[in-house]
């Protein structure tokens, strides 16, 4: 007798990650978070709800920022992700990490790399963002430790250490 289930197989996929060329095998409806976690091993997106609620598994599609939890993973095929171990180059701190650190906007660090991809995408489309703005920028993204000022505060003092927006880096696209 025919099994009733639809079957899934699994299908190559290809997208790019921090600025490399990754080709997976998976499952079309496999989450995009799972798929960076468990697949590609870049752990910094978290699960926090896994309902599009918190923004801890936020990332970069094509430069618009996702919740990874609900995006499946055929839909980044051929699309550009960038996720927390992209933005900054190599060993070296982006700037957005260094204030983190700095204000204290990083406590348990579920929150964080969502966070912080928040912020990115949000200074490069405002450079000059006013506390409003930040609290609107960052409504996506929930956090359960730092009471939010100390991450407020870590983007406005990036906003003001920023240089002038005149290069895009080669991975992620942004300007900063
Ligand atoms: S884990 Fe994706 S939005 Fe909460
Ligand atoms: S630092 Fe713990 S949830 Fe934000």
């Amino acid at each position: 007798m025919t099994d009733s289930r639809v079957r899934q197989t699994q299908s190559d996929i290809s997208l790019t990650v921090n600025g490399e060329r990754r080709k997976i095998s998976a499952y079309p409806m496999e989450r995009l978070l799972d798929v960076l976690r468990l697949k590609l091993g870049l752990t910094g997106a978290k699960e926090g709800c896994g309902e599009g609620e918190c923004g801890s598994c936020s990332v970069l599609m094509d430069g618009a920022l996702v919740n990874s939890c609900l995006v499946p993973v055929l839909q980044a095929a051929g699309t550009k992700i960038v996720t927390i171990e992209g933005l900054a180059p190599g060993d070296s701190l982006h700037l957005l990490q260094e204030t983190f650190l700095e204000c204290g906007g990083a406590q348990c660090g579920i929150c964080t790399p969502g966070m912080i991809l928040a912020a990115a995408h949000l200074l490069n489309r405002k450079p000059k963002p006013t506390t409003d703005e930040i609290r609107e920028g960052l409504s996506g993204n929930l956090c359960r430790c730092t009471g939010y000022n100390q991450i407020i505060e870590a983007v406005a003092e990036a906003a003001r250490r920023r240089p002038a927006p005149t290069t895009t880096t080669g991975t992620t696209g942004l300007i900063i």
